[in-house]
């Protein structure tokens, strides 16, 4: 029996006193240890499920902040719990608003499109917000974007806490300076960081790199091309750590 198939308890922790296994060995027959320990060995992943479907519930509902008011819906994160890597973007845009889903917008559409080249499936990670509700300014009847400040970055950061607790994912991808600093507890200047691993809280790494928006924002084609670059440069290094930390 390894450490890891040991049952996590309602709240996710492993029980340290656990003998089950070691117990039954003696009275039971092995077939059935087998059975129970291959029980054993999926329900830290499932409860890990339940408490994160609890999380959505509760985002769904969230009024941490003003920005609920205006938005849509919360968009929350998506992606296997089980996630070696966990991508975090700054809020939703417009699109995602409306879909209820985290970059699938014209910035989706440039991570999309890079995480495709650097050979990393958008199905096998986590991408979510530092911040989980749409802020914008009406113009006319368009809806434009607006940066979160700092008390909306703090008060959301209960949420993306939460899934990092839960997702446990070893590498976190800050994409662009909100998230860095939802992540970090500090504000960072992405060039001075991008590149190399930074250590959060909890031990795990922390990569920073640029939000794909910015490569849109781009003045000019030579510009585009250059951001489009680095980000890929970044993204292939990230998927080559990521690999060393899942071994
Ligand atoms: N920008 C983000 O930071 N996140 C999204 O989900 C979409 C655009």
């Amino acid at each position: 029996m390894t450490k890891d198939a040991r049952p996590a308890q309602q709240d996710g922790t492993i029980d340290q006193g656990w003998s089950f296994a070691e117990t039954m060995a003696d009275v039971a027959s092995e077939g059935l240890v087998h059975a129970l320990e291959a029980e054993r060995r999926v329900e830290p992943r499932s409860n890990v499920r339940t408490a994160w479907e609890e999380l959505l519930k509760d985002a769904r509902v969230c009024t941490r902040c003003e920005l609920y008011r205006h938005a849509t819906q919360t968009v929350f994160g998506e992606g296997p719990l089980d996630a070696t890597i966990m991508f975090v973007g700054e809020q939703p845009g417009d699109q995602e608003d409306l879909a209820g889903r985290p970059f699938v917008g014209p910035a989706g559409a440039i991570f999309d499109a890079a995480l495709e080249k650097a050979g990393i499936d958008r199905s096998t990670v986590y991408v979510t917000n530092a911040v989980k509700h749409f802020k914008f300014a009406l113009r006319g009847k368009r809806r434009i974007h607006n940066k979160p400040d700092a008390a909306e970055i703090t008060a959301c950061r209960w949420w993306i806490e939460h899934e990092r607790a839960l997702i446990q994912a070893p590498l976190t991808v800050a994409l662009g300076a909100t998230a860095a600093r939802s992540l970090i507890g500090k504000v960072v200047t992405i060039s001075k960081v991008r590149g190399e691993p930074l250590t959060l809280a909890d031990g795990s790494e922390c990569w920073v790199t640029v939000h794909p928006s910015s490569i849109l924002r781009a003045p000019d084609d030579a510009a585009r091309k250059e951001g489009k670059r680095l980000f890929l440069r970044d993204l292939k290094l990230i998927k080559e750590r990521a690999a060393e930390l899942a071994a």
